[in-house]
């Protein structure tokens, strides 16, 4: 690696199981299940107002803090969940990775200690390396992946900066419960601590439950940065939209990072459109996600030694193979060679994801029964022992 390049730069080198992840994206007419990027289209209204917004003339520099109206519309739309926002507290961003890194650009200093509930978001651990934050993983309760209360409070040093909370949460698709949404903000207040709120998945909750955002609790507004996404709600991912809602002393600080990084002009427009509806697609695609969701759940759990929880939120599945003694590099390893399937081992969404996979409901039931079969006949010959392949060899 050169020598000019920056330690930030440096830092990112791929870890061998990224290395084991970039070759299987060679593997030809593998169905490709790396990523959580929905199979619906954008709902057409929203492409009809991008459409119109460019002959209209939106084709010109938006303004730096976005444009007010969006941002006003996004400030409504979140304050559902009983947080009091208003135009200031919103800043677009192209993607809420981008928010992401933002907050935690104009935030972290290097050694600042960092909590994940894990298993969580993979990018966390990324973005995290990248600034040379310390991680410190609290893992949630197997059964259930339920958030470990009393282990978040333990890790709490003198160091710690902020807890980042996936919620709903991806890969296990925990929803927070109310006691788990107050024993996150307690803690926060209590020990002064940031905390980013990551909920890009808050339109995808099953069985009548409610979504909850920790910055609605008494304390939490102004220490709380709330990242949304249009990438999953309105599978709008390709458009790049994300924002990041705080108090106004945050999103001012956001907005002194010198690097232009404003959504198009157009697409903000469009998201106006988006936020206004009809909602009736963004219903249908969290409907047929809950399908998906017992589907695959159900022929997991079909497959002997396999243990699969239904999820709560999002749409991912996370199974374990722990009773098969399946290491999760081995599993995604043997599924891409043998099985002609890509996905993420459990271990890159923290430590106790060890001997699980994810699988991204991304795909039409038809599809995702297929590569449930190829699954089972990828466990099958690894049960005999038979060949294990390594892409890595
Ligand atoms: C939890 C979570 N946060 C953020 C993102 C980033 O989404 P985007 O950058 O497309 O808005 C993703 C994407 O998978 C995600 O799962």
């Amino acid at each position: 690696m050169s020598k000019h390049l920056s330690d930030r730069i440096r830092r990112m080198e791929l870890t061998p199981y990224e290395r084991v992840v970039r070759e299987s994206m060679g593997i030809q007419g593998a169905i490709n299940l790396l990523s959580g990027d929905p199979d619906f289209p954008t709902p057409d209204h929203i492409t009809q107002a991008a459409v119109e917004a460019l002959r209209g003339g939106w084709t010109k520099y938006p303004p730096i803090p976005g444009y007010e109206d969006l941002r006003g519309a996004v400030a409504e739309y979140h304050g559902r969940y009983g947080v009091e926002w208003n135009a200031n507290n919103v800043l677009p961003t192209p993607g809420s990775s981008q928010a992401l890194y933002l907050c935690l650009e104009s935030t972290l200093r290097e050694g600042d200690e960092v909590i994940l509930p894990t298993p969580t978001y993979l990018d966390y651990f990324r973005i995290l390396r990248y600034f040379g934050a310390k991680i410190v993983e609290v893992p949630m309760v197997e059964e259930g992946w339920r958030l470990d209360l009393e282990g978040l409070k333990e890790a709490v040093s003198e160091k710690t900066k902020m807890i980042i909370a996936c919620n709903p949460n991806n890969p296990t698709g925990t929803v927070y419960t109310e006691g788990e949404v107050k024993g996150i903000a307690d803690l926060a207040v209590e020990r002064d601590l940031l905390v980013v709120s990551d909920e890009v998945y808050n339109e995808f909750l099953y069985d009548g439950r409610r979504h909850l955002s920790l910055a609605a609790e008494p304390g939490m507004r102004e220490r709380t940065m709330v990242i949304l996404s249009f990438s999953k709600t309105f599978a709008m991912t390709g458009w790049r939209l994300g924002f990041v809602l705080a108090d106004e002393e945050f999103i001012r600080g956001l907005q002194r990072i010198p690097i232009g990084f404003r959504p198009s002009s157009f697409i903000q427009r469009a998201a106006i459109a988006a936020l206004k509806g009809p909602w009736d697609e963004v219903k249908r695609m969290a409907e047929e996600y809950d399908r998906r969701r017992r589907f695959m759940t159900e022929k997991l759990n079909e497959m002997e030694g396999v243990e699969c929880q239904l999820p709560e939120g999002a749409f991912y599945v996370f199974p374990s193979f722990r009773d098969l003694n399946i290491k999760s590099m081995e599993l995604v390893e043997n599924l891409a060679r043998k099985g002609k399937i890509l996905v993420h081992p459990g271990l890159a969404f923290g430590e106790v994801g060890e001997y699980h996979i994810r699988i991204p409901l991304v795909k039409p039931i038809g599809e995702l029964g297929k590569v449930a079969e190829r699954l089972e006949s990828v466990l099958r010959e690894l049960k005999k022992g038979e060949g294990r392949a390594k892409l890595s060899s």
